[in-house]
């Protein structure tokens, strides 16, 4: 089993215990302000490899590299001057640039899947703590089983991965409670690979341009390989918008609008009665998990707008809801 260290317990014991299990070329869970991470050192090649054993994923898909600040990003990738601003504004923090790999970077194709560019993120907190020490990027998808709910608590990771890794890092609750924002910027232009935790709202007002989303759906899947259809699979059937409850369904709620037969659900979950976000996006992979739990047969979400956040919201929710294959797998 895992063994969990809170971080209340003392910042040096957890940098120091994942520190040692990282430079053995073994996977540790993180917390970061998105979601937990299941980190490994991006330079070695068993290590990338025991990231996705763990994980259950059936392919290498390029993974996001983790650096301690925009410094060690530049030892590893080119930044054209927007991508620079963007990282000087919105580092450290939930934005993701995709950016050419510099040919003398150390970080191992494994983590690429061979691409000539790196995904790079500098997270808030614990993780940069870490990598500063560590002292090598660190690349981390989230701590999860192949196609399942992301992690936001290290209760999480325990249940679904804790017999397959050493350690967890407890950093209680993810605050931003999605994955990062993924950005690439092509001929000056802005392109969003993935919604996620900064809005495009934020990126365009401080950029003074338009984000560019992706012009024929599921094109982001591709330009993003590691974005399947379906991902964030719970087990019960995952409704959209929906205005009311069937029978042995579980209600995901939002704002203070009543829906229609939530009396008899399940179980209600509402992800911000205040209609906030923010609030809703740190509690969305938490109420999927425990309305998934409550044994339900079906999940029923109410719709969420699609601004802000909600962006990030609603792609992840899609995802929940796609079609799966016979077994019930992500297809
Ligand atoms: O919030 C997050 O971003 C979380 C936490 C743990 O930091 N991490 C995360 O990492 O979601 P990961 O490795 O699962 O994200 C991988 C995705 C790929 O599926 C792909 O969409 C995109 O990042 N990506 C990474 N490198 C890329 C590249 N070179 N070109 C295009 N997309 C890339
Ligand atoms: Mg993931």
């Amino acid at each position: 089993m895992a063994r969990i260290i809170a971080i209340g317990s003392g910042m040096d014991e957890a940098i120091n215990a994942a520190s040692v299990i990282l430079a053995l070329g073994r996977p540790v869970a993180i917390p970061t302000e998105t979601v937990y991470g299941l980190a490994a050192d991006a330079t070695n090649p068993a290590a990338i490899t025991s990231i996705y054993q763990t994980k259950g994923r059936p392919r290498f898909n390029p993974l996001i590299c983790h650096m301690a600040n925009l410094e060690m990003a530049e030892q590893h990738a080119d930044f054209d001057p927007l991508s620079r601003r963007l990282a000087e504004h919105f580092w450290p923090g939930p934005l993701t640039l995709v950016l050419p790999l510099k040919p003398e970077s150390d970080i191992h194709p494994l983590a690429t899947a061979g691409l000539d560019s790196v995904g790079i993120r500098v997270p808030v907190g614990f993780t940069g703590d870490l990598i500063r020490h560590f002292g090598r990027p660190l690349a981390a998808p989230s701590a999860n089983s192949s196609g399942k709910i992301s992690p936001t608590t290290a209760a999480h990771v325990d249940d679904d991965l804790g017999g397959k890794i050493d350690l967890v890092i407890d950093g209680g609750a993810c605050e931003v409670g999605v994955e990062s924002t993924i950005l690439k910027i092509e001929d000056g232009q802005i392109r969003l690979l993935r919604p996620g935790g900064v809005s495009v709202e934020a990126i365009e007002a401080f950029a003074g341009m338009a984000v560019e989303r992706p012009k024929v759906a599921g094109t982001a899947i591709i330009e993003a390989p590691g974005m399947l259809a379906s991902h964030y699979a719970p087990n019960a059937t995952v409704r959209l918008n929906v205005t009311s409850v069937a029978k042995e369904e579980a209600l995901v709620a939002f704002g203070a609008t009543p829906i229609s037969g939530e009396a008899d659900a399940v179980m209600v979950l509402n992800l911000s009665p205040a209609g906030d976000l923010a609030e809703a996006a740190a509690n969305l992979f938490d109420y999927l998990k425990r309305a998934d739990a409550s044994g339900a047969q079906g999940i029923a979400v109410v719709t969420i707008p699609d601004h802000g956040l909600g962006e990030a919201i609603n792609d992840r929710l899609v995802r929940a809801a796609a079609p799966r294959d016979a077994e019930g797998n992500s297809a």
